[in-house]
């Protein structure tokens, strides 16, 4: 049997020029793989711990502590195991932290490692990442859930966190959801984003893109970003609401004070109905099927008040709202927030209780999105979770930029060599 010989990790840097956890698994056989972790910049509060530096070193955004607790207390503990049981090394890595957040050892450094070991076992095992998800975990997903290609969500106009302009709304996304395969949600994608750059050139705005790929020029209001992905979509052949249709990351928890959504790029300050009628109309106006973080992660109220008024005609997504944590996302079901969840493993900080999180989904009928983070890399394990969890959907940025492109081109390759997966019903 081959077993962990060593793990390794050494700091990299993400697309926003700051330091991340890289980590490679080499195994007695000599085999080895390696996996980076992703950080977000809108984050939840209940999140798992990024550990960071501090000091002066990169803003204070140095992993170095993170990257040490892997060479120095990681790298021992897992020496000898099988890197098939991935369960029980996940179980070591939440043990060894001793904390609910992660914060003794680091989400980042416990989620580097996690993913790593699933890369190199599935290269043991001579078979693709998605496929080993499947084996792993066919105990605790839903069988009847097949390996399938996930329908992208495409954010192509940034505003909020993730980009300096003075729009509220942090993601204006595409879902190219009438494409017969993946490729043509590509193109389709692809062309929409080229007619939409087009299309604010020619208007004098500005061209330059946001941390997940999508444009971020000033604009008068929300309304009028969707007008132009709509303009965008028509100047493309494509109809909207038919072809093609729309969906919003609000990130809400960045523009609540406590008691008003301030809408600062609009003027305007709502109160949480206020803002609930606020994207009722948006929804009713424009081709919008689905809307992450409507309201803000600890405005319960708010969140009731949301899904009990769009929830049967929406796809309402919480992020921040459950951090893909089990329990934070148990409680959220019972009260009846939202009807479907983000996926980010490094919310959590393992493979495992991210895929617990996504059969608690499945088993309460919630839609489950696989996501990046806006400060990305070149790893594309995301687009293996979603495929071989039959996630449906995954949202990954723009058709634009390596860090965002990288998970559409491996899932492409995935779609070339598997004709029978295709898009869930
Ligand atoms: P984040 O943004 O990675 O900055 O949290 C992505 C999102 O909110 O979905
Ligand atoms: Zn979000």
């Amino acid at each position: 049997m081959s077993t962990i010989n060593s793990i390794k990790a050494i700091q990299v840097l993400d697309s926003r020029g700051l330091p991340t956890v890289s980590c490679k698994v080499i195994l007695s056989c000599g085999i080895e793989a390696s996996a980076i972790v992703p950080s977000g910049a809108s984050t939840g509060t209940k999140e798992a711990l990024e550990l960071r530096d501090g000091g002066s070193a990169f803003m204070g955004k140095g992993v170095t502590k993170a990257v040490n607790n892997i060479n120095n207390f990681i790298n021992p503990l897992l020496k000898n195991l099988n890197p098939q049981d991935q369960k029980l090394i996940d179980h070591k890595l939440i043990d060894l932290d001793g904390t609910d957040d992660k914060s003794n050892i680091g989400a980042n450094a416990i989620l580097a490692v996690s993913l790593a070991i699933s890369h190199v076992a599935a290269k043991k095992k001579n078979i693709p990442l998605h496929k080993h998800f499947r084996d792993v975990y066919s105990d605790i997903t839903r069988l009847s859930v097949e390996s399938s290609l996930p329908m992208p969500m495409l954010n192509i106009l940034n505003g909020g966190e993730h980009a300096d302009n003075n729009i509220d709304i942090q993601e204006f996304m595409i879902i190219p959801s009438n494409a017969s395969n993946f490729s043509e949600a590509m193109r389709w994608s692809s062309e929409i984003y080229w007619n939409l750059k087009n299309i604010l050139k020619n208007k004098s705005l500005s061209t330059a893109v946001g941390d997940e790929g999508g444009f971020a020029p000033n604009l008068k209001s929300n309304e009028e970003a969707l007008t132009l992905i709509l303009d965008a979509i028509k100047q493309s052949g494509l109809v909207p609401g038919k072809d093609i249709f729309l969906a919003l990351d609000c990130a809400s928890s960045e523009f609540f004070d406590g008691r008003k959504y301030n809408l600062k790029g609009e003027d305007r300050s709502l109160s949480p109905s206020e803002f609930v009628s606020y994207l009722e109309e948006l929804v009713e106006k424009y081709p919008i099927i689905s809307i992450e973080d409507g309201m803000d992660e600890n405005d319960f109220d708010g969140w009731k008040e949301l899904t009990d008024k769009i929830g049967h005609k929406c796809q309402l997504v919480g992020d921040d709202l459950f951090v893909t944590n089990k329990n934070i996302f148990k409680t959220g079901i019972e009260q009846g927030l939202a009807n479907s969840i983000l996926i980010k493993f490094n919310q959590i900080g393992t493979i495992t209780e991210t895929i617990e999180t996504i059969h608690l989904a499945n088993s309460n009928n919630y839609k489950s999105i696989i996501s990046h983070r806006s400060g990305e890399t070149e790893d594309t394990t995301i687009s293996d979770l979603a495929i071989g969890l039959g996630a449906g959907q995954i949202k990954t940025g723009a058709p634009c930029r390596s860090d965002r492109v990288a998970k559409y081109n491996r899932i492409l390759w995935i779609e070339e060599e598997n004709n029978n997966f295709s898009f869930p019903e």
